[in-house]
Parts: structure tokens; sequence; C-alpha cells
């Protein structure tokens, strides 16, 4: 009876709640295949080419392992320098116009392979982006050119570039990524650096004040466990048992009740494009016992009931997100639900 009285109730639905970062719709071996991808691609920002002007080697502070001397500098409030603290730097780096070092929330330094690739997610914000400045850095200064050729932007050194690194190696193991991660950037800034896992969360409570008769039941919080498939299609399933107790004077009665409830749907959580069609249903019968003591004896009586519930619910797809269910109108009984979007914690390795 218990998801029977939840069909009913799809139509007091309130509207999602805006809150924390959209789910990572991939499947594990998505995830896994992404992950390794870009610990191929990772080795490039460690290399002394990329990662001495990336945070490693810093003219404008103390000991910033600068060979060519100490500058003095303003940084903004956005991490970026001003350009014309640049402007000195032309004199020794002279073969490269615009030499200049990042702005602090692109630095390479003290990152791992996962702590780039969540770099690489959250600065581009897209895969279109990554790969043009992969490509060719956005079609500004040719950044990646001149370290992949090793010369330090200056015409009197020696080039001493990436071993075993080219151009084309650089595009073809960025594309790697982004074509193992499902052709493009999904969900948060983990999602394709870090596995991660979901759960619909349910909770029900029920309570009926009619007459003599007062009833009390309720589904504690029940985390249905969902995985995506390659095409962002998810599923899961978990048992549900509501419990409740009941008084109609002089007898007392308690009630237990067991589903199983299937999850399903599909989520897209691109940049231009953001939803998550999820599917209740129950997919086994609704097995209820209850069991009842009165001053003259007690009864025990076990019922099934077969029907099916299908419920179609419209989400963003975002962690946190809930939707509070009110029983509309039925006097002497008030019911809530309570469906929520949560991650869940990785197993330890
Ligand atoms: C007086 C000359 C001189 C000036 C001026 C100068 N540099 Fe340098 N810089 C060097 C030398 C020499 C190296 C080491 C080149 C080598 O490794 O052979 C270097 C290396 C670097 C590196 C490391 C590059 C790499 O691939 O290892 C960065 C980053 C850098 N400079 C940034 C700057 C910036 C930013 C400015 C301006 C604020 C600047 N430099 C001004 C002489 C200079
Ligand atoms: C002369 C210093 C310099 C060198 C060498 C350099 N970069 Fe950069 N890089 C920059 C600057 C500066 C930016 C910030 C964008 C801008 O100002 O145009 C940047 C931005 C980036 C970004 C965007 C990062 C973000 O967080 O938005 C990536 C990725 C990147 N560089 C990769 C590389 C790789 C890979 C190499 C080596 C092949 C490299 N860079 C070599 C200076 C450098």
């Amino acid at each position: 009876m218990a998801f029977v009285v939840l069909s009913t109730l799809a139509l007091a639905q309130i509207s999602p709640s805006p809150s924390g970062g959209p789910i990572c719709p991939l499947s594990d071996s998505q995830t896994q295949k992404s992950i390794e991808a870009f610990s191929k691609l990772a080795p490039i920002f460690q290399q002394p080419r990329c990662i001495n002007c990336h945070g490693a080697v810093d003219p404008f502070t103390k000991g910033g392992g600068h060979p060519g001397g100490e500058f003095d500098f303003v940084r903004g409030e956005d991490g970026f320098i001003d350009s014309k603290y640049f402007e000195p730097c032309a004199s020794c780096h002279d073969a490269f116009e615009g030499w200049r070092t990042p702005p602090s929330d692109m630095l390479f330094t003290g990152k791992d392979s996962v702590a780039l690739c969540k770099l690489m997610k959250r600065q581009f914000g897209n895969a279109v982006r990554f790969m043009a400045h992969m490509i060719r850095d956005n079609g500004g200064d040719k950044f990646i050119e001149v370290g992949l050729a090793g010369t330090r932007g200056m015409s009197d050194t020696n080039p001493e570039p990436p071993p075993g690194w080219t151009h084309d190696k650089l595009i073809k193991l960025s594309q790697e990524w982004v074509d193992a991660m499902g052709g493009g950037y999904h969900g948060d800034e983990e999602c394709g650096c870090v596995p991660a896992h979901y759960a619909v969360r349910m909770s029900v409570s029920n309570e009926t004040n009619r007459g003599l008769l007062h009833h009390k039941s309720a589904l504690q919080p029940l985390d249905i466990p969902i995985t995506f498939e390659d095409d962002g299609t998810f599923s899961g399933e978990a048992v549900a048992n509501f419990k409740g107790a009941a008084v109609v004077s002089p007898c007392a009665g308690q009630y237990t009740d067991s589903l199983k409830v299937r999850a399903s749907g599909q989520a897209i959580e691109t940049t231009d494009e953001q939803s998550m069609r999820l599917k209740l249903e129950n997919t086994s019968p609704d097995v209820s016992s209850v069991s009842i003591q009165c001053p003259y004896g007690g009864a025990n009586k076990q019922s099934t009931h077969s029907e099916k519930t299908i419920l179609p619910f419209d989400l963003k797809g975002n962690v946190g997100e809930f939707l509070d269910y009110s029983m509309p109108n039925i006097p002497g009984f008030v019911s809530t639900t309570h469906l929520e979007i949560v991650k869940l914690a990785e197993p330890q390795k």
C-alpha cells in the first residue's frame, strides 16, 4: 500500500530546489578509461618546459628559481599580473612576443594527474575550448608551441624540448581523453577524473487520524544506488521497508510493508544542457503484514498487493537536489515524501 499511496502524491509536486554541482553521468568503464587516458597526458604538464612557466620558476618572488633575476609586480585580484610587469622579460626572452607567466589559478606545480585533470575540467568548461587550447592555444600566444620547441623564448639558448613529446602526440592524447569521457565534458570538475557514484534517497512518512484510528508509518531514508551506462541512462534497485503502528482504541497494531523499488532514467549533464529524467517503480509486489492486539485477543494478517506504480520526475541532476511531496487534501491523512539525489562515499582502496 505504501507505494500506491505515492502515486497520488505526484499531484503535489514541488519544483526542484537549486543545489550542488551536476552529477557525473559517466559509466564506470568510461570513468576508468578517462582516468587512464588522462594519466598518459598528465606528464606533459609536469615537463620543465611547461611547468617552469606554470609555477615552478617564478621571476617575481625571492628564491623563485629564475636564472634571469627577480622582478617587481603587483598581482591583481583575479590572479593576473598586469602586462606592464612583463615588459622587461622581452629583453632576454626575445624570440617570443608576449613571454609571460600564467595567473595563479593556472599553475601546474604540486598537482598530480587527478588535480591536473580537475584543472583542465575547471579552466576550460568544455572540451571544445580545451582542444582549441591544445591545438593552437585558443588563438592566443603560442605558449604550447614554444614549450614544445624548448627554446624558453630565447634566441641564444640550445633548445631543450620535452623528450618524447610532439605537438601531434599532445593533440592525440588530449583527444583520446575527451573521447574516453564520451566526447565531451560532463558533470562537475571531478567527472572523468575520479570515480563517482550516486543514489536516489527516498523517505516517506504517513499519518492517519480518523475517528478512533491513529496510524503512523514511515520509510526511513533509503538509498537506491544508481549506475550509469555509456549513454547516460541509469538504473538501480533497493528494497523499501515501511514500518508503522496504529491504535484503534482499545486495540493496538503494528504494520510492516516491503517492496522493491527501481530507479531508472537518463541524465544529460553537459555544459550546454542539464536534465535528469527519473522514473520510480515497484518491481515486486507490495507485501504487508499487520498484527493487532486487543484486550479480548489478537490477529495477524498478511496481504500482497501486486499493483504496478510508475512515477516520472523531471530533475536537473544536481547533487543535493530534492523534491518534497505532501498528500493533497484528504481529511485525516497526511503523507510526505522526500526524494533527494545524493553522492555516495567511494570505497577506500
Ligand atoms: C636578464 C635576462 C632575463 C630576463 C629579463 C628575464 N628572464 Fe626569464 N630566464 C632567463 C634565463 C637565462 C632563463 C633560463 C634559460 C635556460 O634554462 O637556459 C630564464 C628562464 C625563465 C623561465 C623558465 C623557462 C623554462 O622553460 O624553463 C621562465 C618561466 C621565465 N624565465 C620567466 C621570465 C619572466 C616572466 C620574465 C619577465 C618578468 C623574465 N623571465 C625575464 C633570463 C631572463
Ligand atoms: C611562457 C610561459 C608558458 C609556457 C612555456 C607554457 N605556458 Fe601554458 N600558459 C601560459 C600563460 C601565460 C597562460 C594563460 C593564458 C594566457 O595568458 O594566454 C597559459 C595557459 C595554459 C593553459 C590553460 C590553463 C588554464 O588553467 O586555463 C594550459 C592547459 C597550458 N597553458 C598548457 C601548457 C602546456 C602543455 C605547455 C607546455 C607544452 C605550456 N602551457 C607552456 C604560459 C606558458
